[in-house]
């Protein structure tokens, strides 16, 4: 998909398989100037009622009459104030209806004050053309048949446009790196391959990347990462990648992912039904991969540091069993009552790791706790931190990425249940509150440096029949980084 900015001109005499023109429920015309025809086909599309202005509505007109365009497509933005969201749902609708139609060039027409649009326009168009083809045929009636967009702006908007939609594209890239590893089946995407997408992601960008394998490992003494690999043949790989775009002594941010490749629950074995997605395990890990595709393209003037701990977690005559008891790189030893609560083992060996870079901000994602998906849907991420001005700020990230997280608690009432009669700790505690009691366990390797948690187990992939990964948190995160850059500092190139 191709998308560029130009500045709106004449509307009756544009030629395009579409043009896209969005309308506020109570407004008498679209707002755009030189117009008429096309406020006139909304007046008419209104009498009729075939047009309400609602958002997330779209009426579709061939041939409209007094325009140049093939196409006229109406899509209402409804009544409230236009936020990130609603830009989003109303994009969104614009992709639906075009949806199986031949109409390969799209013109977008956005009025003054609606530069919010852009960014919707890139997330719902680039999520619509996405194709998943690692291990298909493409289907031979895509539902998408646009090849570009060009969104129309007010010539003294253009520059703030270019800008926005430089940041939409590298944002939709890191998107589409996300959704393809996620959606990879996990004998494909195994720990090897997943270091080896870091180095090709180093490579590409000219980034540090270190890919530490089962000796390396074994060499740090990540105990807890290394307890969940014993049960696979799959070699684990511990990631350490670096993006370096600030001054050296500038603290880095880091950002860690869960990457289990494939989670059976190992002996503490899940029941069958939809256990194949738990391929989507790794998500966490392809958000980070895609945050730095996204950072690495924008050159923002931060540090930024990727790991990621990478594993299969599966039964065997070698995996670990409930009741074990191993030592963390930290020194603290955790029994593993559930194998299945894995992805806080090989994050807290992880978390220690991070000490090392005497981080700025640590945000940890991963597809945590299926109670987080009870707790919060798949509508928010779960944020998780004991400080405020980090949380507000990932919450706010997600309410400009229109990629939403909600903060969830933390505190010593929830993590008493993790106390072990034969450890530091235990890696469960009780049913009741499963995602809090988790993020407490990892809150304790997580003392030496400001941390969030972001549990992204609803909102990573889709289940059903539009079965697949969704590319979130990457616009929250690459937002989030965004917004850490000194002010006024400049990248380095
Ligand atoms: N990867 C799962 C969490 C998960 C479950 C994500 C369902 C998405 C959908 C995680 O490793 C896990 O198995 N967690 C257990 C923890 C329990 C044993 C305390 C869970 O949520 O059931
Ligand atoms: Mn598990
Ligand atoms: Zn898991």
């Amino acid at each position: 998909m191709e998308f560029s900015i130009a500045p709106l001109k004449s509307l009756s005499t544009l030629r395009t398989d579409c043009l896209v023109v969005f309308v506020q429920q109570s407004a008498e015309g679209c707002g755009l100037g030189d117009a008429q025809a096309v406020d006139s086909i909304v007046a008419q599309a209104r009498q009729d009622g075939d047009f309400s202005g609602a958002l997330g509505s779209a009426h579709l007109r061939s041939r409209p009459q007094g325009l140049a365009a093939r196409r006229l497509l109406l899509v209402g933005l409804g009544a409230a104030p236009t936020d990130a969201r609603a830009w989003g749902k109303a994009a969104a609708a614009a992709c639906a209806a075009l949806k199986g139609r031949v109409a390969a060039r799209v013109h977008v027409a956005c009025a003054d004050a609606q530069l919010a649009l852009v960014d919707a326009t890139v997330r719902a168009f680039g999520d619509f053309a996405y194709v998943y083809t690692a291990t298909r045929k493409p289907d031979p009636e895509p539902a998408c048949r646009v090849q570009s967009v060009q969104v129309l702006v007010p010539s003294r908007q253009a520059a703030a446009a270019k800008t926005r939609l430089e940041r939409a594209g590298a944002v939709q890239a890191g998107v589409d790196l996300c959704r393809n590893l996620a959606n990879l089946p996990g004998n494909h995407c195994t720990p090897t391959h997943l270091g080896k997408v870091a180095q090709d992601l180093a490579r590409r960008h000219g980034l540090k990347v270190d890919v530490l394998g089962r000796a390396d490992i074994e060499r740090e003494r990540m105990g807890a990462l290394l307890a969940v690999a014993q049960g696979s043949q799959q070699a684990p790989r511990f990631i350490v990648l670096r993006y370096e775009g600030g001054p050296k002594r500038q603290a880095p941010h880091v950002l860690v992912g869960k990457g289990v490749t494939f989670d059976s629950g190992g002996i503490s074995l899940k029941p069958g039904a939809e256990m194949d997605e738990m391929k989507f395990d790794m998500s966490g890990a392809a958000s980070v991969l895609g945050a730095f595709e996204a950072v690495a393209r924008l050159r923002p003037a931060i540090n930024l540091v990727g790991l990621i701990p990478a594993t299969e977690n599966l039964p065997s005559g070698t995996a670990v069993k409930p009741g074990d008891v191993v030592t963390s790189r930290s020194g603290q030893t955790i029994e593993i009552l559930n194998t299945d609560a894995e992805g806080r083992l090989i994050l807290c060996d992880a978390l220690n790791y991070a000490e090392r870079f005497k981080p700025a901000s640590v945000v940890d994602v991963a597809t945590l706790t299926g109670a987080c998906v009870i707790a919060l849907g798949h509508v928010n991420s779960g944020l998780f931190s004991p400080d405020d001005a980090l949380a507000e700020a990932l919450l706010e990230a997600g309410r400009q990425a229109h990629d939403p997280c909600w903060r969830m608690p933390l505190g010593d009432e929830y993590a008493e249940g993790l106390r072990s009669r034969f450890a530091d700790v235990a890696n469960i505690a009780g049913r009741a509150a499963g995602s809090v009691t988790a993020a407490c366990f990892l809150q304790r390797f997580a003392q030496e440096y400001r941390w969030a948690h972001l549990d992204i187990a609803g909102t990573a992939w889709k289940s059903g029949a539009d079965k697949g990964a969704t590319g979130r948190p990457v616009p929250l995160l690459v937002h989030y980084l965004l917004a850490q850059q000194p002010s006024g500092a400049p990248a380095r190139s």
